[in-house]
């Protein structure tokens, strides 16, 4: 097995004498050196803004910008560069949908998502229930952490569940604490079918940097996810859609070059992807986000997914054995990714990641931006790790032994 990590240069530096355990990517990814040269190469030789300038670097910076969008719709075979609008991350690609379906829908048209689904695909999800005085609705999860057959086939499900009216059915494609990994196909064939006009929105911030992700195959009308979690810089994310119904989705923001004509009292706006790109991109991102993706398909998705899949086989083996941990979410790993959420018994998770902490074992401890789920599953707080292409068996032994000192430091046998 190649080593990935060398080409990171973030663990070249020891310490403390101590090398770098980093198992916190879901929150956001390390980068490869390509990345950062390709930015510096973007900051040191053509840094200018795009489709404004007729000057040489201009061009290029615009030239290497449409290239990287042309990449991303190969990356998740969408079928041309106009269904791909770059965002700052897909936090607002959630929110530039949600903001626009409100206005599509006619009221008392709810809103279907799991209940495992972090913050940013819930918030906008309440103000748009609220605006529209309709049902915000949550698909069940089963103590394994998926969403199971049993509330599939419609049984032991809220009542409003059922009218199957829609206007949007939103729904993380992995769990960014659990895991797991969501049938969208099933979802959609249960609750979409018979209103053809619902729309599905699929948060793949958790999955597009880990494993194959093929729009024709996804089952979905809009897919978001952001770069800082696939090896890119932050403030860069991307929204996909069919280009037809991307173009019938209003601007969030508005301004800048997004305008086919102005006058002191109105404007008429470009086709997308234009149309929702208001002011300046985030460049530095997208230039990075080309890098990442050339490197991502160089290893190739079905090897990354290989990897994390080995490794989190190993870590959920020897996690589980140890005595007061709890791991949440699916054991099954053809439905779950390298994320790995626990309690152990007696220590709170903020504890656990400070002992971690002292020996540059880096975990995120507390709700992970997901509280609803946390009170699903009956803890205030649980530890989370999670892993990348740059991860091997070192670190899971680093953290394995780590948790055991946790034990010893707490007196918890
Ligand atoms: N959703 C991000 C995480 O899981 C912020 O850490």
């Amino acid at each position: 097995m190649r080593n990935y990590k060398k080409d990171f240069p973030i663990f070249r530096k020891k310490r403390n004498g101590k090398p770098l355990v980093y198992l916190d990517s879901a929150a956001t990814s390390q980068k490869p050196q390509v990345v950062i040269d390709a930015v510096s190469e973007f900051y040191e030789s053509y840094n200018s803004n795009i489709h404004r300038g007729i000057y040489a670097i201009a061009e290029k910076a615009t030239e290497r910008v449409e290239e990287v969008r042309k990449k991303v719709a190969q990356f998740i075979n969408a079928k041309n560069e106009k269904e791909i609008v770059f965002t700052h991350g897909a936090t607002e690609g959630i929110n530039i949908l949600a903001s626009s379906l409100r206005k599509t829908f006619s009221k008392n048209r709810g809103v279907l998502l799991t209940e495992m689904e972090h913050h940013s695909n819930i918030i906008p999800w309440q103000h748009y229930t609220t605006q529209q005085n309709a049902p915000l609705d949550f698909l069940e999860i089963d103590r394994s952490g998926i969403v199971t057959e049993k509330v599939m086939a419609g049984r032991n499900i809220n009542k409003s569940l059922s009218t199957n009216n829609y206007s949007v059915i939103s729904i993380a494609h992995v769990s960014n604490v659990l895991g797991s990994i969501n049938s969208i196909e099933k979802i959609r064939n249960k609750f979409v079918t018979k209103r053809k006009d619902t729309v599905l929105v699929i948060d793949a911030a958790q999955s597009v940097p880990h494993m194959k992700v093929d729009v024709q195959d996804s089952a979905g009308d809009f897919l978001v996810f952001s770069g800082h979690k696939m090896l890119a810089p932050t403030g860069v994310g991307v929204i996909w859609g069919r280009e037809n119904v991307l173009n019938t989705i209003d601007p969030l923001l508005y301004g800048s070059q997004m305008i086919k004509e102005v006058t002191l009292s109105q404007s008429s706006l470009q086709n997308v992807p234009e149309k929702l790109e208001p002011g300046t991109l985030p460049l530095e991102g997208i230039i990075g986000l080309g890098a990442a993706i050339d490197y991502l398909n160089a290893i190739g998705m079905g090897t990354i997914r290989t990897h994390e899949k080995r490794l989190t086989e190993y870590l959920l083996e020897r996690l589980c054995a140890i005595s007061g941990v709890i791991v949440f979410g699916p054991l099954d790993l053809t439905v779950r990714s390298g994320v790995i959420s626990f309690s152990l018994a007696g220590i709170h998770a903020h504890d656990v990641a400070q002992v971690l902490a002292e020996s540059n074992i880096c975990v995120r401890a507390g709700h992970h931006c997901a509280l609803p789920l946390h009170k699903k599953l009956g803890v205030p707080a649980s530890v989370r790790v999670s892993l990348n292409i740059y991860n091997d068996e070192e670190d899971i032994e680093a953290f394995l032994k780590g948790i055991l000192d946790v034990k010893r430091v707490f007196s918890v046998r």
